[in-house]
């Protein structure tokens, strides 16, 4: 099935993924939070009739945990965080339509109603398992309360997760070596009935649902293989007293588990918006599938978004998502962003900083590609607000708008010249195209490029040595330019693109604009502007970044002997080669950033490993020797370095075309220092 092209006739519904109620908000969070925003505002740019929603994640072992440390009621924990979201989001513009919480009580009933629903429909059985005790604290281990050994790729996991690896769900009993995190004990397991959801059952929709849904291709590669097996059956109760209770029969002690509850906020948030408002109807949209569905979420969950959450819709007879688009992850120092270490960059001390959260919007959406990684860094924020908001947008804009108010008090009494109509009819195409793709960052360096177009047409065309006659229709295209830039930058800096608006004399705001704006004409009188955007300076930049590093250093002294520290190093080094190579003969080697796209062991090879690689013009199909070195169902996502003029050869019956750069008897595989995309030439 295709979906048809946004803007519908149907209300678009967006969802971003709960935030735990239990600690300060970082970029990393921010970056989903922020992309979702600006793809609701670019689907209302479209015509589309869009609402977005969220809400706290206010149950589960992370806050239970976190509130035990505190000595205060995991309610109490939870919602002075829930308070405390509730206002951070809007100082970064990201404007919720519906923020609930997933104990208030429509979550809680409409929870109910789910699990009775897969109760009716034959889909919820019980079954006696092995579950994680600690005798000591005489107290069942659920999730976070264990530790171990991931099952599936031996690294450090969570009871429910492995984060550190293979990022897979964990059900109850699968952790390996399981350590209480009460007592540092090792924990027992012992026998416990609990209640399951048969996703077993629901296989076949899986695949059909994955094939059938749109968003980002790291959504929807990497649940191919997690639904090929046999489908584990979800475990959805736990032995906890925080949390909603069990609705049915004989699991009086039993609470649901957080990632039953979670998800159904998405619904509950809409159905509340909706009463509220009455604009529409929620259950049209979430149980006829007359809505566009759009989850937008960090790549650590989207076995969630993309197997249990579709599997629980359908099991209580809802429509599925039209799309799932999982956001790269913000690292630092090419690290995960760690709380407890405060390795972060956090929400609140970005804002005190003094910084405008319009230009953190702009990086976020912008930097990298949606699903990629990206690596903050000070610098690299200050160069794209410089380089790009700066001298681009806000140079664009001042001039044009200085001329225009000086010269003509306004907008020129002109016509918009034929070369800039198609030029901002291009604009508006490309940018409907790229939020059609889902594809946030081109749809915002468009607006950018429609500025630089602007720059230069004003250097071009010398307003400045014309007479008044001949400088009006020059300005009078570069006044609809501005608009034009101002209408489609709103979704990313909209507290910005309000100011240009106000200086255009506009008497609306750019928020209520649609793409069709950029080509109407503007007011005939405003004054003169002020520059939109400040430099970020090179003394600032300097600080911020010494604060981060101090930051780095002191997380990673945290972090002991079992840390990053570099050990004293036994191998063997090859000898340096004598022979020199000319620089020609190296330049025949076209060398390309590539980012894994799939990655499978070749059956009968004992070595060798088929990859998918993306470099920039096409997706390459290498083999590489890496089968035993490489957690494959980790790589997909990681960035390499691909020769891409080396012969095809044929391995074990399968053709590599290309070949992936590592280092060393490891296979170490080599990757790049910042944010290259694929197809990058590496030189
Ligand atoms: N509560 C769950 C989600 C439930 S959705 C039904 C959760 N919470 S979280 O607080 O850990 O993360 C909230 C959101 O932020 C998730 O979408 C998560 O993927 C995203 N991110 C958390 N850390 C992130 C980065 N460092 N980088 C990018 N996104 C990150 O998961
Ligand atoms: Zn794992």
């Amino acid at each position: 099935m295709t979906h048809e092209d946004f803007p519908t006739d149907d209300p678009a519904v967006v969802t971003a993924g709960l935030p735990y109620a239990n600690g300060d908000l970082h970029v990393g969070h921010l970056r989903s939070y922020v992309n979702a925003d600006v793809f609701t505002r670019g689907l209302r740019k479209l015509g589309q009739q869009a609402v977005y929603v969220c809400g706290s994640d206010m149950h589960g072992t992370p806050i239970a945990v976190e509130a035990a440390k505190e000595g205060v009621s995991p309610e109490e924990f939870a919602l002075r965080h829930h308070e405390q979201y509730q206002e951070t989001f809007p100082e970064f513009n990201v404007d919720f339509d519906q923020y609930g919480h997933t104990h208030d009580e429509t979550n809680t009933e409409l929870t109910r109603e789910f699990v009775r629903a897969w109760e009716a429909n034959g889909y919820v059985h019980e079954k006696e398992i092995d579950v994680a005790y600690d005798p000591e604290a005489d107290q069942w281990l659920p999730d976070r309360f264990v530790e171990g050994t991931c099952p599936y790729c031996g690294e450090h996991a969570r009871g429910d997760e492995c984060d550190e690896g293979c990022q897979r769900h964990l059900e109850p009993g699968e952790i390996e070596d399981p350590v209480s995190t009460i007592t540092g004990n090792p924990a027992e397991y012992r026998k416990r009935e609990h209640k399951f959801l048969r996703l077993s059952d629901l296989q076949e929709h899986l695949q059909g649902f994955i094939n059938r849904m749109e968003g980002t291709s790291n959504a929807k590669h990497q649940p191919l293989e997690w639904i090929e097996g046999d489908l584990q059956d979800l475990c959805i109760t736990r032995d906890m007293d925080w949390g909603i209770d069990y609705p049915g029969e004989g699991a009086e002690d039993l609470v649901l588990y957080v990632w039953v509850d979670a998800p159904i906020e998405y619904v509950s948030a809409t159905k509340q918006y909706c009463e509220r408002t009455g604009d529409f109807d929620w259950e049209s949209v979430w149980k006829d599938g007359d809505g566009e569905v759009v989850h937008v979420i960090g790549r650590d969950i989207i076995q969630h978004h993309t197997v249990y959450w579709p599997a629980m819709l359908e099991a209580a007879d809802y429509a599925e998502p039209r799309a799932v688009c999982a956001v790269g992850f913000v690292n630092i120092d090419g690290k995960g962003l760690s709380t407890s270490k405060n390795r972060a960059i956090w929400a609140r001390e970005y804002l005190d900083e003094g910084l405008h959260p319009d230009l953190l919007r702009y990086y976020m959406a912008t930097a990298s590609g949606f699903e990629r990684d990206v690596n903050f860094s000070w610098e690299r924020f200050a160069q794209r607000v410089n380089s790009e908001l700066a001298d681009v947008v806000g140079n664009f804009v001042y001039r044009a708008l200085l001329f225009a108010s000086r010269n003509f008090g306004g907008t020129p009494d002109a016509a918009v010249s034929d070369e800039v109509e198609t030029e901002i009819a291009q604009a508006m195409d490309d940018y409907e195209d790229a939020l059609n793709d889902y594809d946030l960052r081109s749809a915002g360096e468009r607006a950018v490029a429609l500025a630089r177009f602007g720059n230069e047409y004003i250097q071009h065309n010398e307003p400045w040595k014309l007479d008044d006659d001949e400088a009006a229709p020059v300005i009078r295209d570069c006044v609809q330019l501005v608009k034009a830039v101002a209408v489609l930058l709103q979704p990313f800096t909209p507290e910005k693109a309000d100011e240009a608006y106000r200086q255009l004399g506009e008497p609306d705001t750019a928020a209520d604009a649609t793409v069709g704006d950029c080509l109407q004409a503007p007011p005939a009188e405003f004054g003169e502007p002020e520059e939109l955007f400040e430099k970020v300076e090179d003394e600032r930049v300097a600080e911020l970044d010494e604060a981060l590093q101090a930051k780095i250093e002191a997380a990673s002294s945290d972090e002991g002997d079992d840390g990053d520290v570099s050990e004293e190093s036994d191998v063997e080094l090859e000898p340096l080669a004598d022979e020199r190579v000319s620089f020609e003969d190296f330049q025949e080697l076209d060398i390309r950033v590539g980012e894994v796209v799939a990655a499978e062991g070749i059956e009968g090879a004992d070595d060798l490993a088929r990859l998918e690689v993306d470099i920039g013009h096409e997706v390459r199909q290498v083999v590489a020797g890496i089968k035993q070195l490489h957690d494959l169902d980790a790589l997909p996502g990681t960035r390499v370095v691909v020769v891409a003029n080396l012969e095809q050869a044929e391995l074990f019956g399968v053709e590599s075309n290309g070949m992936v750069l590592a280092a060393g008897e490891d296979a170490d595989l080599l990757t790049t220092h910042g944010d290259s995309e694929p197809g990058t030439k590496v030189k």
